[in-house]
């Protein structure tokens, strides 16, 4: 399922929703951006590998050869035509003919997302994206949720790089005419812990990290290189939430009354959408957006959690394929390479944590075959390596623990990640991979008397033992068994 599928079932449906990197519902097939070259000033539509799927940008990079594009439509995938374009002059004139905001780049924030290369959005100061003319979207002291997934290293201290809810004449009209999530570290109104970057709400005439007008202790800075933000908002009521967009879970940072400054309460949304820029058209921030949606209703933060974990599980790194030609989000089995042992594969084991390397065919059963197979991840401690969670057993990863590997629920602890990550080398045979830790760089993963251990030559365990060595830390990266 999608984020919007996962907001409908808590009852919070999308009537917004934006993505130039992948679908944000199951069954959605439709295009996700336009293109248009400059070359002759054609347009295209971008759409996606596979219903449900992520963005083909194969297609861009081919009408886009040897030309420059730009980004002119953000499709609203939620049926309701809440696209973004080119964002008209307002409180300020863009810097574009007519008074408009530039278009984005559209080769500029290329990334990798379930194995696949797609871009994102770059908002250059002078950048700016507007529907002023919505149908669904809250307004008044209605309830909305939003979240966006940008990058988390990109940002500036102009305004404001937001995504949300605003004015529908691109002018200030005062406190509580929007409510969008804003990523920088603009302190000119408000700030969190740190030197920023912050996640807050610009709800017009202030961006809020909390109730107070200025400083609010709980809000920290936040810096993924893929971050989730979150601004949600009822009567008298809102938060802040956000998380690694990688990885883990969400935490809040605000969740309470509205600010305590006169013209927020109750709110007065006129529910149009902007991105990259702020309600009156100040164009002066800079980010990266890849997805993001609004939501009728206050979402629970249950569905946000939810949502948070479609969103990890689809996989975006930096890189369009992943270390190691390793792509995050595919399943892969690991064949042993040693001539007594090349029809087995690491596995774990029925019940328990135990992690063998056991032989597995055609025709062995299911349990052998899932038992046998990984789901790829970006390394829990280091996103250039790689990390190896149980295709039947979610939220379990290879791990090692005094050097034996073991499966074990990630704990989101550093030392889980630590020990459950390992970084593609050359096979040390010549053959596909070797794993070295990422904690113990001189230790790979190793099979030894058909156990599976991280292994340092000629060290003091016996499976550290130079015998076949080379062999026994070259891993087969095959076809998935399940
Ligand atoms: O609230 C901060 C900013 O103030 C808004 O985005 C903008 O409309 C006004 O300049
Ligand atoms: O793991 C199977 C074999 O056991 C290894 O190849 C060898 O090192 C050990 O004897």
């Amino acid at each position: 399922s999608g984020p919007c599928d996962l907001y409908a079932s808590g009852g919070t449906p999308c009537v917004a929703a934006h993505s130039t990197t992948r679908a944000l519902y199951a069954s959605y097939d439709g295009p996700l951006y336009q293109v248009r070259r400059t070359s002759d000033n054609a347009t295209r539509d971008i759409g996606l590998l596979g219903r449900g799927g992520v963005a083909d940008a194969a297609a861009q990079d081919s009408f886009c050869a040897g030309t420059t594009c730009l980004i002119t439509v953000i499709y609203d995938q939620s049926g309701r035509n809440n696209r973004l374009t080119q964002a008209p002059p307002g409180g300020f004139p863009g810097p574009a003919p007519g008074g408009y905001d530039n278009l984005a780049d559209a080769t500029a924030a290329p990334i990798g997302i379930g194995g696949h290369k797609a871009y994102g959005v770059y908002v250059a100061p002078g950048t700016g994206y507007r529907n002023n003319n919505t149908n669904g979207i809250a307004k008044g002291d209605q309830p909305e949720g939003m979240y966006a997934v940008l990058n988390g290293t990109h940002y500036n201290g102009g305004c404001c790089f937001d995504y949300g809810n605003a004015e529908t004449n691109s002018r200030d009209n005062g406190n509580g005419t929007m409510e969008a999530i804003y990523f920088g570290n603009n302190k000119v109104w408000g700030y969190g812990e740190g030197n920023g970057p912050w996640i807050m709400a610009d709800l017009e005439n202030g961006l809020f990290s909390g109730v107070n007008q200025r400083y609010n202790a709980g809000d920290p800075s936040i810096s993924h290189r893929f971050l989730t933000a979150i601004v949600k908002g009822e009567p008298n009521h809102w938060a802040i939430r956000g998380g690694n967009a990688r990885t883990g879970s969400l935490s809040t940072f605000y969740n309470g009354p509205r600010p305590n400054v006169p013209g927020y309460n109750p709110m007065k949304k006129e529910g149009a959408i902007i991105l990259g820029i702020g309600g009156d058209n100040s164009h002066g921030a800079t980010g990266t957006f890849y997805e993001g949606v609004m939501t009728s209703g206050y979402p629970t933060d249950a569905t946000e959690n939810a949502v948070q974990a479609n969103i990890t599980a689809a996989g975006y790194t930096t890189s369009p394929s992943g270390p190691g030609g390793l792509t995050p989000g595919s399943k892969v089995s690991l064949r042993a390479t040693t001539s007594c042992c090349t029809d087995r594969y690491i596995a774990h084991d029925d019940a328990g944590s135990g992690v063998t390397i056991a032989p597995v065919s055609a025709s062995s059963g299911s349990t052998a075959k899932s038992g046998a197979t990984w789901t790829v991840r970006a390394g829990l401690a280091n996103s250039s390596c790689v990390s190896f969670e149980s295709a039947d057993r979610a939220g379990q990863y290879l791990r090692h623990a005094n050097f034996t590997v073991r499966l074990n629920t990630n704990d989101g602890t550093a030392q889980f990640a630590e020990d459950a990550t390992f970084c593609a080398d050359a096979g040390h045979n010549g053959q596909g991979h070797s794993f070295r830790s990422a904690n113990y760089p001189s230790d790979y993963l190793r099979h030894y008397k058909y156990g599976v251990y991280v292994a340092g030559q000629g060290g003091s365990h016996e499976w550290d033992s130079t015998t076949s060595w080379n062999d026994d830390t070259s891993w087969a990266v095959a076809q998935p068994w399940a």
